[in-house]
């Protein structure tokens, strides 16, 4: 948060990351008991689980002479840095300095820390606009948040593009039909449709006028403390108990040419549909869905260099165009609140 912001636009900003949101980092199973460094929304954070296994999260850098904390040892309650042993806890303060007595760093506020979340399978972290920007409450869609009727799998990986073109990607339907026609779920329906926005209480949905419950037909945006995407595809009663599959996107740049992708996988199962669908997951559909997934991956990370500013763009398009009016806007505002604060 220390980068200029004087020179920059919002489409500069955009192309950092939105703020003022919660953000998946990483998925609750990739945090074990040592200290994890990841670069997300272009920042060194270093997370890490307490003794009661709560996750905490600082910027990944001591405040000696800045090697990574992510490289030394978790304390439970604080760090200890490899390189001389400074320890940090969870306010980013300094609690010791074992190489000298009396140091005046202890006790101070040294580096920066980040409000945590975890939930449904993955750590959430929060990324203010100015640097106090208390978090909003975040709200999920009810395929997460009604974890009684719905079951899920995360699955998230890493691509080498910005992560506006993964916003793009699925906010067009249409490419289901094509890039996923060899797909398992993904082979049905019309190869040609009309398509049509309908505005919702946290965004819109953008579907085909025509077609529904067939293939990957809509696809729905909403801001509710974090951006996320969510769509269905309907699914052959040979692939086990549960009605459509539902899709929770959501992504968080790492820097300007990388992000990480997080989709939930839902379906409507309890009890012991629930463990047949889990079984099939895992024996069946698991292996299925990383295809689909890495024509997605390989498709956008050969775009051509600078893809988006060098479009032509037609209906089919709209949705996200929609959407990139929405984040541009987003994006103006929070610069604005970012330059006010600068000079308060
Ligand atoms: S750089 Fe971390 S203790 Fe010296
Ligand atoms: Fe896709």
């Amino acid at each position: 948060m220390t980068a200029s912001t004087e020179t920059m636009t919002p489409e500069t900003w955009l192309d950092q990351g939105l703020r003022s949101l919660w953000y998946p980092v990483a998925a609750s199973w990739e945090l074990g008991s040592n200290p994890l460094g990841l670069t997300r929304m272009g920042e060194n954070i270093v997370l890490w689980r307490d003794h009661e296994g709560v996750a905490h999260a600082v910027e990944d850098r001591c405040p000696h002479r800045g090697a990574r904390l992510s490289k030394g040892w978790n304390l439970g309650d604080r760090l200890a840095c490899w390189y001389h042993g400074v320890e940090v806890d969870h306010e980013g303060v300094v609690r010791d300095v074992p190489a000298i007595a009396n140091s005046p760093l202890v006790g101070k506020p040294c580096v920066r820390h980040y409000h945590v979340q975890e939930q449904h399978g993955a750590i959430f972290v929060w990324f203010g606009t100015t640097a106090d920007e208390e978090p909003a409450e975040l709200v999920l869609p009810e395929q997460l948040s009604n974890s009684d009727e719905y079951g899920h799998f995360l699955c998230t990986a890493t691509w080498q593009c910005n992560y506006q073109y993964a916003i793009d990607n699925v906010m067009d339907p249409m490419h289901g039909t094509y890039l996923h026609s060899d797909s398992h779920s993904m082979a049905e329906g019309d190869r040609k449709a009309e398509m049509t926005l309908v505005p919702t209480d946290s965004g819109f949905i953008f579907k085909k006028t025509e077609q529904a419950g067939v293939n990957f037909d809509w696809v729905e945006y909403g801001a509710s403390g974090a951006l996320w995407l969510r769509l269905s595809i309907p699914y052959q009663k040979k692939f086990g108990p549960g009605g459509p599959f539902w899709i929770i996107g959501m992504v968080v740049p790492e820097d300007e040419q990388h992000c990480r992708v997080f989709f939930w996988r839902v379906r409507q199962v309890e009890g012991w549909q629930r463990q047949a669908w889990r079984f099939m997951y895992r024996t069946k559909l698991e292996g299925l869905h990383w295809d689909v997934l890495e024509q997605d991956r390989v498709i956008l990370e050969n775009l051509a260099p600078d893809a988006r500013h060098h479009e032509n763009l037609y209906q089919h398009d709209v949705g996200l165009s929609r959407l990139r009016r929405v984040m541009l806007k987003m994006a103006k505002q929070q610069l604005a609140q970012r330059q006010e604060s600068a000079h308060a």
